[in-house]
């Protein structure tokens, strides 16, 4: 499996607080920004740097800023949602895409509503958001259509992944790296990640 855990004790203590039944949606939504702030921190690492003149008020000197492709973050709504405005404190500059994709119950297939991107996401690096990984049908949906649209610097970033998805993630679009804070068991019978956190839309928005 090609995936980067990033289990920082911070984050990991974080993600726990979340998976609480108790955890109210308020305190829910407090946990998955701050985590998402954490956890851009390392997606971010590679970014590469580039050389500018600037003069301090000692000297002269040549100093490195990020250069190179600017930043995209598309969340996969509903739940990606949360995780833009942690991502969004460190990059304040990057743009946001929309993707709209929910799972069918029956079927537990992906279905497509929404995809609205930077207008020049193709010269950016992309930051797909969305908390959980369970089956990896939403996020290699979504992957496709930013490819379809001629991007091809992709990042995957979530919260908790399942192993399933990883595997169909990494076979569909195994030049996609996913960062993920924790890993977890497997998929129940109706494809929730065990022991997961349950439905993050609806304990992000209380909509159950
Ligand atoms: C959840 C989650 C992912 C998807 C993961 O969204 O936020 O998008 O399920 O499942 P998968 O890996 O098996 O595709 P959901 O379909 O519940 O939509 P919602 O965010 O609108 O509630
Ligand atoms: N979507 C969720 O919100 N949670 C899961 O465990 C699986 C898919």
């Amino acid at each position: 499996m090609n995936i980067n855990i990033i289990d920082h004790p911070l984050i990991t203590h974080k993600v726990t607080m979340m998976r609480d039944k108790n955890t109210n949606c308020k305190e829910f939504k407090a946990l998955l920004k701050e985590i998402s702030l954490l956890m851009a921190y390392e997606v971010t690492r590679n970014l590469p740097l580039t050389d500018v003149e600037i003069e301090t008020p000692i000297t002269k000197i040549t100093a490195k800023v990020i250069g190179g492709r600017s930043i995209g973050v598309v969340p996969i709504l509903r739940a990606g949602l949360g995780m833009v405005d942690g991502i969004l404190e460190l990059v304040p500059s990057a743009k946001i895409g929309h993707i709209g994709c929910y799972r069918d119950p029956q079927t537990l297939k992906p279905v497509e509503y929404y995809c609205k991107l930077p207008i020049d996401a193709e010269q950016r690096t992309i930051i797909v958001v969305d908390p959980m990984l369970a089956t990896g049908g939403s996020a290699a949906m979504a992957i496709d259509f930013i490819k379809q649209r001629g991007v091809s610097d992709i990042k995957f970033m979530c919260l908790i992944a399942a192993p399933e998805g990883v595997k169909y993630l990494n076979d569909k679009h195994p030049d996609v790296p996913i960062y993920t804070a924790a890993l977890d068991q497997c998929l129940n019978e109706h494809a929730y990640i065990v022991p997961g956190l349950g439905d993050a839309g609806d304990r992000l928005f209380g909509t159950k």
